[in-house]
Formats: structure tokens, sequence, C-alpha cells
């Protein structure tokens, strides 16, 4: 499998879509899932999500079921979702709240730090403390849970020093969540991906987004050169010295970038009218046009972050042609429903935007299914985006593969 996918990544074009195999093949799939989706940090839910002792919510990862259960402490702890007994799933729901953790085969009871308390007639020799939940790890970076599923972790640290300017002016602490959408995209999750990179289908296929997004490459790409136009730049010195830090910044060989992009000129929110969302803000941005603080941040979620609102996105495989991709719009705690924002005009933009990109990325995969396809090339300045997330995908896999096994063959 191992030197199938090297074959595949030697023979890639730069510049170009991937060959149809990286979309469609589950060898490729399941590569992706081992050298990526299974080592790397992965955002899972922000924090806000689980409000009280005992609320939890679960994650399917590829084969792995994790559930992120907040503890009597205040903190939320990731566990695989398997009975220490004999391996059954406990928590059965997507979230809710629980006292302790049940698995609903033998009653084996665990704490919610995952300590086993109670499990019944197993003998004077069963040690329960050699049976505790096994722990996922987590961070919590500024309100943002994430997660690893390997045992040894990847640095975090060096993208939470780079982020954490960022998104503190954001409060998340003070977050509440206003919705949650869910849908699947019968899609791979690269093209997901590559879609979100760039806006050279907006004008398009979003006439609502379009309201307010710039239709502007250099807002959703990335110089290769690293430059930045006068204009943006004007823009960053503005939010920057009213406190809100916008620099363009990209770390962790590509896999992730901050930038606090303008909107288009007299929209302050992602709204059919432009106007705020939400007229409590959430976070302490001064500048009501600072924009929108977007994040990305490989293989697992792109965030915008505005003055008033913030929305995360969470992005998960679930088969070589199916992605699911989860948004979650959050507004300020104090924020009341029906006074401060409309639920349905919080939302809206980004509903119609999802289920728009769902049609292009169904549409993409559907014609990358015939054999006729052949990889095409990318737009340099308005895919911009796209050949960044791509060479990084590339690299990532490369590296974690090994070069091309050609000797032993
Ligand atoms: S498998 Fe969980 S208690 Fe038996
Ligand atoms: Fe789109």
């Amino acid at each position: 499998m191992t030197s199938h996918v090297s074959d595949l990544l030697a023979q890639r074009r730069p510049g170009h879509s991937l060959d149809r195999a990286f979309y469609t093949d589950p060898q490729v799939f399941a590569a992706d899932l081992e050298h990526i989706f299974y080592r790397d940090w992965l955002f899972a839910i922000p924090a806000c999500q689980l409000v009280k002792t005992g609320d939890f919510a679960r994650l399917q990862i590829g084969a792995y079921d994790v559930v992120l259960v907040k503890g009597s402490d205040g903190e939320i702890r990731g566990f695989h979702n398997t009975c220490r007994h004999r391996g059954s799933i406990l928590c059965k729901s997507r979230a809710g709240q629980v006292a302790k953790l049940v698995c609903p085969y033998h009653q084996w009871t665990y704490d919610l730090d995952g300590s086993l308390l109670w499990a019944r007639d197993m003998g004077p020799d069963f040690d329960p403390k050699a049976h505790s939940l096994r722990p996922v790890q987590t961070r919590n970076l500024c309100g943002l849970i994430y997660l690893c599923l390997a045992e040894n972790a990847p640095d975090f640290e060096a993208f939470a020093q780079m982020a954490r300017p960022y998104l503190e002016v954001h409060d998340l602490q003070r977050a509440k969540v206003a919705h949650t959408s869910s849908i699947i995209e019968e899609g791979n999750w690269k093209l997901v991906w590559e879609n979100n990179r760039e806006c050279y289908h907006c004008s398009g296929n979003h006439p609502e987004l379009c309201r307010s997004f710039p239709l502007d490459p250099e807002v959703a790409g990335v110089s290769p050169d690293g430059s930045i136009s006068a204009r943006l730049q004007a823009h960053f010195d503005r939010c920057e010295a009213a406190g809100a830090p916008a620099q363009f910044r990209i770390g962790g060989d590509g896999q992730y970038r901050l930038a606090r992009m303008p909107l288009q000129e007299n929209a302050v929110s992602y709204t059919m009218d432009g106007k705020a969302a939400s007229t409590r803000a959430l976070g302490r941005v001064a500048l009501s046009d600072a924009g929108s603080l977007l994040k990305f941040h490989y293989p697992s979620t792109w965030n915008h972050f505005l003055p008033d609102i913030t929305l995360t996105f969470r992005v998960t495989p679930i088969s070589p042609t199916q992605t699911e991709v989860t948004t979650t719009w959050l507004v300020d705690k104090d924020a009341v429903e029906g006074v401060d924002y409309d639920l349905a005009r919080l939302t809206e933009v980004w509903i119609a935007t999802n289920d728009q990109d769902r049609a292009i990325v169904e549409d993409n995969q559907r014609g990358i299914n015939s054999p006729a396809y052949t990889p095409g090339p990318y737009a340099p300045d308005w895919e911009s985006g796209v050949i960044q997330f791509v060479d990084w995908y590339a690299d990532t896999m490369t590296h974690a593969i090994g070069p091309r096994a050609v000797a032993a063959e």
C-alpha cells in the first residue's frame, strides 16, 4: 500500500489537481487517515459546547470513537469510547449529559476523569486502577478544543503560540453555541479543502456570501513570494493599532495560517445586509469593520472570527468519497436570541453557502469518478490557496511515508 501511494505522490504534477486515485482510492484514503488524521492535532469542538459537568460530545474519526467530557473540575478530557472490560462502546448518543460513564453491557462505571469506580464481581485480584479509560490527548486553545489520536502527539505549542494573540481578543470563554449544523458531502475530504481554499468559484455560486465576502484572490489565497498588497497591509495595520492582531502568518510548513481579512466595504459580518449578526459583541475587537480573522489548520478546521460572532468548521473524512462538515455559530453568552440576534439571520448566509459548497464538491467528485478525468491546472492567483493546500498534503504524505522505495522493488 505504501509503495502504491508513494508512486502516486512521486507522479504528481505540481500546480495541478491530483490524480483520480487521491480522491477515490480506498488505499489512499486509508493512508490519509493513518498518516494525517491519526497523527495530527485535530480541532474537535468549541469548549463552550460542553457547558455543565458531565456534558459530553462524541466524535468518530476513521476507526476511532472518542468521547469528550467535562469533568467536575471544569476540564474537558478526551477518552477512547471503548470499555476496558470487553470493549463495548460506552456513550451511544452523539452528545448528552451523564453523572458517570456507565457501560451499557455489564455496567462498569467510570468517573468523568476516566477512572474505573465500579466493576461487579471481578474477584480479589482485580485492580480497578489498571482499567481506567484510555485517554485521548486534548488541548484547550483559547476555547477551542483540539485532540490528537496518536500516543506520541506532535508539537502543539508552536501553533498555539502563533494563534493565541489572534484568538485571545475573541474571548471564546464568553461564548455560547447559538447553532450547529453537520452536513455530509459526497466528496473526498481533500476536495472539501480545495474548494474552501479558493474563491474562484464564489461569484458563480455564492450570491449570499458575496454580499459580505470580498472577491479578491488575495483574501482567500497565499502569495507565493509572501508579498502583501499595500491595501491589505493598511487593513492589517489599522486592526493591529486597534489591538486586534491581523498580520498574515503561516506556520508549521504550511499547516496553519492566520490573517484578519477585510470584508466588502460597508460589511461587518456575514449577513444578507452586511450589518452585525449579533448586537452584543463576542470578544474585544473594537473595530467593527475589522473583517474576519481567517484561521485554517489542516487537516481538520477553518474558522472565522468576527467582531460580533465566531464560526468554527470541522472537517471529518468518512469514506474516500464522503466528508462531514460541522459548522458551529458562537455568540456572546449574554446575547439573547430574538433580542440581540435572530437565529435565522445569524445562520442564513453560511447555511446557504455550505449547501452550495456541498453541491460543488459533489459535482467535482462525480466528474473525477470518471476514468476520463485528468488533473487540470490551478489558476495561479485565484487558486494559490489550493496550490498551497495540495503542496502541504503531498509534502506531509511524502514525509510520513518516506521516499519512494525504488531500490527495494
Ligand atoms: S464491556 Fe463494558 S462492562 Fe463489559
Ligand atoms: Fe464556497
